[in-house]
């Protein structure tokens, strides 16, 4: 019986995973010279934390969550993302309570049954990043200037940052109403979906992407033209900062995001090189989900990317395969050779030497064909005569020299002869 992986989930294997480790490499290196350091988050939560955290009539909490009954009854979801458990945790460990500004990132699989396409999957994996418990706005801008310096280590071009603001909860509801009178007018021409939504959240019906809606909504009321004066503030503090650091981007009035947790500033980076699915990265300030879920007020600011469509969008040219060629691939001939090398190989391991060997009991030719294949530095043959002798045969294989070595110190000689050659290089 052939067992298939579920639809739009994908393995990624060797020759693949290289680029994955690179990227998270300079996301690790870039993130901590900002302060940011890692947490690690369950992959299941209460469901709860879901439906109340991101929004009940959010597209994620509607339909695509992974929630089951788990075998005590209670009700799990797959996290679709990673902003709800961070709050969780940043809560249940009184974080709070050491020091006033924490910068958090995690990395790792969120779930969303969507229906699979080009860039989109159920399983796939974000890097994220929170700051909790600042107002200020410099940290919207420093969080997006971090994000664009990230993107541009990884040699990424074209791709478009848009801001908007989502106002606060207290201008916010207002605009809502406004928006809402004025939707009205256009009900018999907006879809189905949109009929159905713009009562409880008039806001998604500026999201919906039915291109005749996407036309209605362009002569709708604009947020930024009726948030507060504090709001208003605040947004054009982050438009100023990211101005004096150069960094390009535009003002999208009709940018809401998917989440209902954001309020102030939120972003978009995309590229057109991606197709439909365009979002490389989304994210923005959200300063009341730690109340919400009766934490102390924490102001946040964050983001998340999809690897699975940065990584798509990265030339990968010039990455060094990041596993390590043996330094050695032992070839032995012979049962007795075979069992002595078993007892061999561990101990250039031990010694610190990285080492390949045949485990089908191959031809000579066949075990140097490995050798070669593999990339190893040198191939040590161990044969019937050498085994009398006590000195081994070491192949050089960048350049085809053979010496003969010690059995007994042939680690030591080995370690000598890498080392030497590392100096010369
Ligand atoms: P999001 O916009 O839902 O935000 O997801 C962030 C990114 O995850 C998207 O821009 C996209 O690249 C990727 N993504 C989302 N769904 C899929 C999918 N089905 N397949 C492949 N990639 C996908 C959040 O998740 C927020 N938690 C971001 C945030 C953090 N806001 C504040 N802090």
């Amino acid at each position: 019986m052939k067992i298939q992986a579920i639809r739009g989930v994908k393995d990624i294997l060797p020759g693949e995973i290289e680029k994955w480790h690179w990227v998270e490499n300079k996301a690790n290196q870039i993130f901590s010279r900002y302060g940011f350091k890692e947490i690690r988050l369950p992959i299941f939560e209460k469901t709860k934390l879901f439906s109340r955290g991101l929004g009940e009539t959010t597209d994620i909490v509607e339909k695509e969550m992974y929630t089951f009954d788990d075998r005590g009854s209670e009700k799990i979801t797959l996290r679709p993302e990673g902003t709800a458990s961070v709050v969780r945790a940043f809560i249940e460990h009184n974080m709070y309570t050491s020091q006033t500004v924490h910068k958090l990132y995690y990395l790792g699989p969120m779930f969303r049954y969507e229906r699979p396409q080009a860039g989109r999957l159920r399983q796939f994996y974000q890097i994220g990043v929170e700051v909790m418990g600042t107002h200020d706005p410099s940290i919207d801008a420093e969080v997006m200037i971090m994000l664009m310096e990230f993107f541009n280590s990884l040699g990424l071009n074209q791709f478009e940052l848009q801001i908007n603001s989502l106002g606060c909860d207290k201008c916010r509801p207002q605009y809502e109403e406004t928006l809402k009178q004025a939707i009205v007018n256009h009900l018999p021409n907006l879809c189905e979906n949109c009929n159905k939504r713009y009562k409880k959240n008039p806001l998604r019906v500026l999201d919906c992407k039915v291109k005749r809606d996407m036309e209605i909504t362009l002569c709708l009321p604009k947020i930024t033209d009726h948030i507060c004066s504090k709001c208003k503030i605040h947004f054009e503090e982050v438009n100023s900062l990211l101005k004096e650091i150069e960094i390009p981007y535009s003002i999208n009035p009709k940018l809401v995001r998917g989440l209902d947790y954001y309020t102030h500033t939120a972003f978009e980076v995309t590229s057109c090189k991606l197709g439909a699915q365009n979002a490389i990265c989304g994210g923005g300030r959200y300063n009341t989900l730690v109340e919400q879920f009766d934490g102390p007020t924490t102001p946040c600011f964050g983001f998340a990317l999809g690897l699975e469509r940065l990584i798509s969008l990265i030339q990968f040219d010039n990455i060094n395969n990041v596993y390590k060629n043996p330094d050695v691939f032992v070839v032995s001939l012979g049962e007795k050779a075979k069992s002595i090398s078993f007892n061999l190989v561990h101990r250039l391991r031990s010694g610190g030497l990285s080492v390949e060997r045949d485990y089908d009991g191959s031809s000579i030719k066949s075990q140097m064909r490995k050798a070669n294949k593999s990339e190893s530095r040198f191939a040590l043959i161990i044969g019937e005569n050498e085994i009398k002798s006590g000195k081994y045969q070491l192949k050089n294989m960048q350049d085809g020299t053979q010496s003969n070595i010690t059995a007994d110190y042939c680690v030591e000689e080995i370690k000598s002869l890498i080392s030497n050659h590392a100096i010369e290089l």
